[in-house]
């Protein structure tokens, strides 16, 4: 490992405190649920990555029909400036991506809304913050013709959009951003419809519509599953009772299935589920199948409509260099021939059937506060004096699942299993048994230093 002058590497390492991390892992390579890396002896160690690399993973590591169509495309056209010209692997891609989100809510009624055009940026931050940036300049071009200016933005608490400054804005506040707090934009955090809290929940988001709805531009949300909150489920009903009353007063919805999008809740999409269509449509990590980095924000006719001017200075002003990138986008293209050619939907389906069955089994632990499961992600709370992010149990728990050759990254003392939809029966039982040893661990820790504190 390269080292400065502080005897550190110069590497700086995202959500690390390289105080007191150790040095990071070096992995050569990866395939379907594993990551490879080397141990100091030379030999090589296989590590199950049950987390899919931060959520992004779909179709396992180096799926091969992906990696032939990034060699392929990497020889042919690597990138091209996306303002005035446009490729094959972005018109294809964009045909096949609209024709999938059709299909995923085709059940949603007659008078949904359609997504029909797709914004290309570079990551999940930039999809969200695209799509904010829609829905306000949507409501500004509006005010040019007689319209209301909308200038509120809504979202719930807890919820976590990225960590560029709009996203941050949208995201609740707390340890992640309280530094910026000052500069972030207002929006206002509605409660969270927490199991049983629901009515109460709606409660208030009604109230607040009744007062502000004529200013609110946009409901930005998680739909069912809050990811970085700690996977917090939540029903399919009442986000559609929310989306209603959006509707109602003329509040567009930003739908960021940048975690949730791509089978992530057992079905393509979570608002699927909830039984409505969003105006605009936030789509990353599994979008390339993890492959490269690359964000989409879909939109419906109205709101293209409201740029496309005679006037240059009524456009859509937003750019990223690499905006289309025809190696992402030719991985993202492989990826959904992937899902139509291979059952990944019942691969879906296994691991939740496997995850229900573990959750039997840890929610009987007096360690655990709560178990959930929903599609592809399994999440218990381990009952800790500290809750949240800086809990050490999460730490505790990363460490001894990594000396087990498990990758597993516990928010605070939530711990979850997002894998690959690759992954075996086998080695999903394994990742529940080390983690069941793992909890061992920790609580028996707590009891000798509670024993040395006495
Ligand atoms: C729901 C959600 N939105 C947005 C983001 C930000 O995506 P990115 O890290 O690609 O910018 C994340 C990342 O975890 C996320 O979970």
């Amino acid at each position: 490992m390269t080292r400065n002058s502080a005897g550190v590497s110069p590497v700086w390492h995202p959500m690390t405190q390289h105080k007191v991390s150790g040095p990071a892992i070096h992995v050569e390579r990866a395939e379907g649920a594993y990551l490879y890396s080397r141990s100091p002896e030379g030999e090589e160690r296989a590590i199950i990555d049950a987390i899919s690399s931060w959520w992004v993973n779909t179709h396992g590591h180096c799926h091969p029909k992906i990696v032939e169509a990034v060699q392929a495309q990497a020889a042919k056209l690597e990138q091209v400036i996306f303002a005035g010209f446009t490729h094959d692997p972005a018109e294809k891609l964009t045909r096949k991506l609209l024709s999938s989100v059709r299909t995923s809510f085709s059940e949603s009624g007659a008078d949904s809304p359609k997504l029909e055009f797709a914004f290309y940026s570079d990551s999940g931050s930039t999809a969200v913050e695209v799509a904010m940036k829609m829905a306000i300049g949507f409501f500004a071009a509006k005010a040019k013709n007689g319209g209301t200016a909308r200038q509120k933005v809504i979202a719930l608490d807890g919820g976590y959009h990225g960590d560029t400054f709009g996203a941050m804005s949208a995201g609740s506040r707390g340890v992640f951003n309280a530094s910026y707090a000052p500069f972030l934009f207002d929006v206002t955090h509605l409660p969270f419809p927490e199991k049983g809290m629901e009515a109460k929940a709606l409660q208030a988001f009604e109230g607040y519509l009744k007062k502000y709805g004529a200013q609110t531009a946009a409901f930005v949300f998680e739909p069912l599953v809050q990811g970085a909150a700690g996977m917090r489920v939540y029903s399919p009903l009442v986000l559609r009772k929310m989306a209603t009353l959006c509707r109602e007063y003329g509040v567009l919805l930003i739908a960021d299935e940048v975690m949730t999008g791509f089978g992530r809740t057992g079905s393509m999409f979570a608002c699927a589920q909830a039984g409505f269509v969003p105006d605009l449509l936030c789509l990353s990590k599994g979008l390339t199948g993890g492959f490269l980095p690359m964000g989409a924000t879909l939109a419906t006719r109205r709101i293209y409509k409201a740029f496309y001017k005679d006037d240059k200075a009524g456009q859509f002003f937003h750019s990223t260099s690499f905006t289309a990138n025809p190696m992402a986008c030719a991985a993202a293209l492989a990826s959904l021939e992937v899902w139509e050619e291979e059952p990944v939907m019942e691969r879906i389906a296994g691991i939740e059937d496997s995850h229900r069955r573990a959750a039997g089994w840890f929610v009987a632990r007096p360690d655990v506060a709560d178990v959930r499961v929903k599609g592809s992600v399994f999440a218990l709370d381990i009952a800790d004096e500290v809750s949240g992010y800086l809990s050490s149990v999460g730490t505790e728990i990363y460490d001894f699942m990594l000396e087990h050759d498990v990758l597993l990254r516990p928010i605070g003392n939530v711990v979850y299993i997002l894998p690959p939809y690759c992954i075996g029966k086998e080695d999903l039982e394994r990742v529940y048994e080390v983690l069941w040893r793992a909890m061992d661990h920790v609580r028996d820790m707590r009891v000798v230093m509670s024993q040395k504190a006495a």
